[in-house]
């Protein structure tokens, strides 16, 4: 059931019935709670199931009682949103590893020590709250997990995804919207860094330069083209060369929501206005 959650309660809670774990696992455990961290909507117990299951991974990646746990709480501003962060100095993780942690049934434990639906059943409860997991380790020196929780205000705002290589077109574009309230946005200045957020957490609304270093916007188009459950994703191209033959390819692949820059501000929110009523 969702209710208000007040999400230092929730920690507690957790903390609380994992006291003996904790104790056997670390001399070093540290608590942080958040102050003033506005209250979100959501399944109390379900996102203790979380917490859970976090600080039990980081219980267990611990090679000896000198390593540090520590549990924060946070509000980030930029998202509007809630952080639990659960952050160990244990085994680490490398790449492989990482990119796997959130399939159901990956496990790296002995039989009977993990079934490796933690993180699987956690990633589900976090998106069903329309929120995000994110993940940053180094083997041999620990892993950081941070769970992050936007609030109900945050959750009715358009998602905005801008991807340009020109910081001063994304800066310009960015604030644009954010004047006009109603959106969250976020950037990234090419193509690859683009795919890699529109995986894990797909926006409402692209905003794609064509001409990028390394990965350009025709293949971000195809990759969300290629994906059905991207389709709802809504690409406005904004590109110099209004006349070159990448338009008329992304033309083609349905993507026909076009600014030709240098654009007025003005006619790039009126484009994303005729976008989003559609
Ligand atoms: N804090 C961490 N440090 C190092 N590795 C981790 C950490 N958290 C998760 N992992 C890795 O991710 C894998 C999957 O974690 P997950 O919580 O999904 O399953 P599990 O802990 O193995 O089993 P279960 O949670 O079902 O008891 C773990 O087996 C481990 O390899
Ligand atoms: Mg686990």
């Amino acid at each position: 059931m969702n209710r208000p959650v007040n999400i230092n309660d929730v920690i507690k809670s957790a903390i609380t019935l994992l006291n003996n774990m904790i104790k056997r696992s670390t001399k070093n455990f540290q608590v942080c709670y958040g102050t003033k961290l506005p209250l979100l909507k959501g399944n109390r117990q379900k996102l203790e199931q979380i917490i859970i299951n976090l600080i039990q991974n980081a219980c267990q990646a611990l090679t000896n009682k000198d390593q540090a746990i520590k549990v924060s709480s946070y509000y980030n501003e930029e998202k509007d949103a809630v952080v639990i962060e659960v952050a160990d100095e244990g085994e680490g993780m490398d790449q492989e590893v990482i990119a796997q942690i959130m399939a159901p049934f990956f496990s790296t434990k002995q039989p009977g020590e993990g079934t490796g639906l933690g993180l699987a059943v956690s990633e589900k409860i976090v998106r069903d709250h329309g929120g995000e997991i994110l993940v940053s380790s180094k083997k041999g020196e620990g892993s950081v997990f941070r769970v992050v929780l936007p609030t109900e205000a945050s959750k009715k705002r358009v998602k905005v995804l801008i991807a340009d290589d020109e910081e001063a077109f994304r800066d310009s574009m960015r604030e644009a919207l954010e004047a006009c309230g109603g959106f969250r946005v976020e950037t990234v200045s090419n193509g690859v860094e683009a795919c890699v957020k529109i995986g894990q957490d797909p926006p409402d609304l692209l905003v794609l330069d064509i001409m990028m270093p390394g990965m350009d916007g025709v293949e971000v188009c195809k990759l969300i083209k290629d994906r059905s459950e991207l389709s709802q994703i809504k690409v406005l191209i904004v590109t110099g060369y209004a006349d070159s033959s990448k338009v008329e390819e992304l033309r083609d692949m349905g993507f026909g929501h076009i600014v030709v820059k240098p654009f007025k501000l003005s006619n790039f929110l009126e484009e994303i206005r005729n976008l989003m009523e559609r």
